[in-house]
C-alpha cells in the first residue's frame, strides 16, 4: 500500500547540485549563496532587510535581544503555535502572556490582545498559523496605540499576505523557518526581515558572534550567537525559490480540493478570509470530539494516511505548566481544543489531486 506522508520536502536534482557546486568550492558558511538568498527573499516579500540564519526560533530570539527585551518584559503571544513562540520570550528572560485564539482562523484573537496588556509588556509576537495570516493589520493598530514592538512569527508563512502586504513586513521584524515542513527548505534555516537599518545591522552583529567592521578591522562589540546559516544550505533554498510562486498557487488549489471534497459534518474545514492569501503551510481540521483523534491518527496510518496534530497549547505544556500553572482548558478554551481536537492532514506540492482526494474519500468516511 501507498503509504501519503504528513509532509516531504520536494528536493530536485538541481536543488542537489547547487549544494554540491558550493561545497565543491569550499566556500561553506555565510558567503556569497547566503548574500544571494538574502537579496532574494527581499525581493519576494518586499523586504528592506533580510538576514539569513541557522533556523526560525534563532530569528525571533536574535530580534528580542535586538529590542533589548528581557527580565521583568512581558511578551504577548498566541496561545496556540509551534512551543518555539513562547520559548524565545523564555530564553530572553521575559515572560510570555498567553492570548488565546480564534477557533475559525487558529490565529491570536486580536480583540482580546489589549486586556492583557499590562504597564510591563513589551512586544507582541504574533504568529501566522499554518500559513494563514492573523489579522495583522488589527494587531499593528493594537500595537502602535501601545508603543508595542511586533516581532511576527511567520514561520508557515513565506508568500502570505493581507491586503496585498506580504507577512514579515508589518511589524518591527518578521521571522520564517525553512525547516523541512516549509514550502521551501534547507533543512534548517530562518530568515529575519525588517525595514530600519540600524535594526538589521544589530541583528547582523548578533548572528555572528558580535563582530562589526570598524576601520576595516574586525571588532567584537557585542555578546553574540553564532546563528550563521551555510552557504550549501542558502544554495539549497535559492534554487528552490525560482519555483515557490508555482509550488503556492499548486497548493492552494489541492486546498481548494478538500474544500470542496470533505463533507463531512463531523469535521469543521479552515477558512481564509478574502483579504488574506494563504500558504497552506498545514491544512488543518477540527474533529468532532466525538471522535477520538489520537486513534483516528493511528486508524488514517493504516489506510497509508500520515497526519498529526496541528500545534501545541502551549501553557498546557508541561514546562509551561509547571512554571505558569495556568489552566489552559479554562483561559484559552480555542487553544486548548484545537490542541485536542485539531488534525493536519497532507498537503504538498508532491502530492497530486487524486492522493488528495483519496485522503478526502476516507476522512468522508468517519
Ligand atoms: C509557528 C512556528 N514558529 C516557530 C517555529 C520554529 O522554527 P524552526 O524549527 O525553524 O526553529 C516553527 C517551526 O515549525 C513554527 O511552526
Amino acid at each position: 500500500m501507498k503509504f501519503i506522508p504528513l509532509a516531504s520536502p520536494d528536493i530536485q536534482a538541481q536543488d542537489i547540485q547547487e549544494v554540491v557546486d558550493v561545497l565543491k568550492s569550499g566556500m561553506l558558511v555565510q558567503g556569497k549563496k547566503v548574500a544571494e538568498l538574502e537579496s532574494n527573499i527581499a525581493t519576494f516579500v518586499k523586504s528592506d532587510y533580510v538576514i539569513a540564519t541557522s533556523n526560525g526560533t534563532s530569528t525571533m530570539h536574535l530580534a528580542l535581544v535586538a529590542l533589548g527585551i528581557g527580565k521583568g518584559d512581558e511578551v504577548i503571544v498566541p496561545a496556540l503555535s509551534y512551543v518555539a513562540t513562547a520559548n524565545v520570550v523564555e530564553l530572553v528572560g521575559a515572560t510570555p502572556v498567553f492570548v488565546d485564539v480564534e477557533i475559525d482562523s487558529f490565529n491570536i484573537d486580536a480583540s482580546k490582545i489589549e486586556a492583557a496588556i499590562t504597564d510591563k509588556t513589551k512586544a507582541i509576537i504574533p504568529v501566522h498559523e499554518f500559513g494563514l495570516p492573523c489579522d495583522i493589520v488589527a494587531i499593528m493598530k493594537i500595537a502602535n496605540a501601545h508603543n508595542l514592538y511586533v516581532i511576527e512569527d511567520a514561520a508557515c508563512a513565506l508568500g502570505a499576505s493581507q491586503n496585498g502586504q506580504n507577512v514579515g513586513t508589518f511589524g518591527n521584524f518578521g521571522s520564517f523557518s525553512l525547516h523541512p515542513r516549509k514550502a521551501i527548505s534547507s533543512g534548517e534555516g530562518g530568515l529575519i526581515t525588517c525595514q530600519n537599518p540600524e535594526s538589521a545591522k544589530k541583528v547582523q552583529i548578533l548572528r555572528n558572534h558580535g563582530v562589526d567592521i570598524i576601520d576595516g578591522k574586525m571588532e567584537f562589540v557585542e555578546a553574540g550567537f553564532n546563528y550563521r546559516m551555510t552557504d550549501f544550505q542558502a544554495a539549497l533554498v535559492n534554487s528552490q525559490l525560482d519555483r515557490l510562486a508555482a509550488t503556492l498557487t499548486y497548493k492552494n488549489e489541492l486546498a481548494e480540493v478538500y474544500n470542496s471534497e470533505i463533507q463531512n459534518p463531523k469535521i469543521k474545514l479552515p477558512n481564509c478570509p478574502s483579504d488574506r492569501v494563504h500558504t497552506w503551510q498545514t491544512y488543518h481540521v477540527l474533529i468532532d470530539a466525538s471522535i477520538n483523534r489520537d486513534e483516528l491518527i493511528k486508524t488514517l496510518r493504516e489506510k497509508g494516511i500520515g497526519t498529526n496534530y496541528g500545534a501545541q497549547c502551549i501553557p498546557d505544556q508541561i514546562f509551561y505548566k509547571n512554571k505558569y500553572n495556568h489552566n489552559s482548558a479554562v483561559l484559552f478554551p480555542n487553544a486548548f481544543r484545537a490542541y485536542k481536537e485539531g488534525l493536519a492532514i497532507p498537503l504538498y506540492e508532491k502530492l497530486t489531486r487524486a492522493d488528495i482526494s483519496y485522503i478526502a474519500e476516507e476522512l468522508n468516511k468517519l
